[in-house]
């Protein structure tokens, strides 16, 4: 089925659920294609157009299109309260305060440890964050939850610096962002997508995943992008104060990366303290940690029997397992000629 079809196939659909013959959990849900018979995804007025990026295989993703980016269609849990566009829209007014602190990051970069370890560095403690990072995360908060975080705030986000609130660059809010080799950032994402419960699950194989990563048909787009993105804004927020970290360099060097957070914080943390902080923060330390103590968000993230969890593998290289020597090189091709004279450099192996 071609994707002018399945698009019309999809209008059906809405049609179909828009006259209410399917509903549950007080969202339309209603059958997707053919090809995926077994398939549903959920259906809100609230979210607007919502864009079929399957593969012709109808392996792939379902999401909405929000200022060029794309997104998962969210769980009513968080599709409720308004309209959904208006809420993200409404990320740019939050009220932040002067010593906010923001945690920036494509999916899978490491966005849990970096955040875990800003939160440790500010508040002085070795103290685990019961709350999920996903409670501190502007797209989840929008401006209302944003604005009720007590202090000391660190927010985290996948969202390109345009969405952030507009005080981010008026008050010169201090970000840092985590970037990851590519091809370990594509096993992570594939892994985590794959884990997923339906209807956000992804449901085809690593190959095929390899071509959806390339292509940004995924929720929160093209990581090439999503480089390219910050680079250009950026540029034109001169100065902002922003540390740029790798994956790479903070599990090769856990201790200088938490003592290089502290310095560009403006904090006077001991030596022994950030020494504490980065063992504290080891893979396997908030793995346990994660499994032990931290809350659950309120919908069900992971599928059934998967073994659905943020901290997989923690280690650079892992790649290596997954990629045939074609997929690798047709990786780099196409990675290679998205990021031509982009300045990005990555490391892919530890030594
Ligand atoms: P893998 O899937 O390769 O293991 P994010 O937090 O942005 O979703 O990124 C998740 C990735 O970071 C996962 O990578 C996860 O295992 C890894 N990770 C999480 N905590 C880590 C830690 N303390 N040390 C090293 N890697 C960590």
């Amino acid at each position: 089925m071609g994707l002018v079809e399945r698009k019309q196939l999809y209008w059906f659909r809405v049609l179909v659920s828009e006259f209410g013959l399917v509903q549950r959990l007080g969202c339309r849900l209603f059958k997707m294609s053919s090809t995926q018979s077994d398939e549903q995804t959920v259906m809100n007025p609230n979210i607007g157009e919502v864009l079929d990026l399957r593969n012709a295989k109808g392996h792939g993703f379902y999401c909405y299109e929000y200022d060029g980016l794309y997104l998962f269609v969210p769980p009513p849990s968080v599709l409720k309260g308004g309209h959904h566009v208006d809420k993200l829209r409404s990320i740019s007014e939050a009220e932040l305060k002067d010593d906010d602190i923001m945690i920036c990051a494509y999916p899978k970069c490491g966005t849990h440890w970096l955040w875990e370890v800003t939160k440790m560095l500010i508040s002085g403690t070795i103290k685990y964050e019961k709350g999920v990072k996903e409670s501190r995360m502007l797209e989840w908060t929008f401006k209302d939850g944003i604005e009720a975080v007590p202090p000391p705030r660190v927010f985290n986000t996948h969202l390109p610096l345009r969405m952030l609130p507009k005080q981010v660059v008026e008050k010169k809010i201090k970000c840092i962002q985590i970037m990851r080799n590519p091809k370990d950032v594509c096993v992570s994402y594939f892994n985590h997508l794959r884990d997923r419960a339906k209807p956000w699950g992804y449901d085809g194989d690593f190959s095929e995943f390899t071509e959806t990563f390339l292509a940004g048909k995924l929720p929160d787009g093209s990581y090439p992008n999503y480089l390219r993105a910050w680079k250009v804004e950026l540029a034109a927020a001169p100065d902002l104060p922003v540390l740029h970290l790798f994956y790479e360099e903070m599990l090769l060097n856990p201790l200088r990366t938490v003592k290089d957070i502290a310095r560009f914080l403006g904090l006077s943390s001991t030596d022994q303290f950030c020494e504490d902080v980065a063992d504290a923060c080891s893979f396997k330390k908030m793995k346990k940690v994660d499994q032990e103590m931290k809350t659950k968000l309120d919908m069900k993230i992971w599928a059934d029997g998967s073994e659905g969890t943020f901290y997989r593998k923690g280690e650079i290289g892992d790649w290596k397992n997954w990629f045939t020597v074609a997929e690798n090189e047709r990786f780099d091709q196409i990675w290679n000629a998205k990021m031509k004279d982009s300045g990005f450099e990555f490391t892919y192996a530890p030594a």
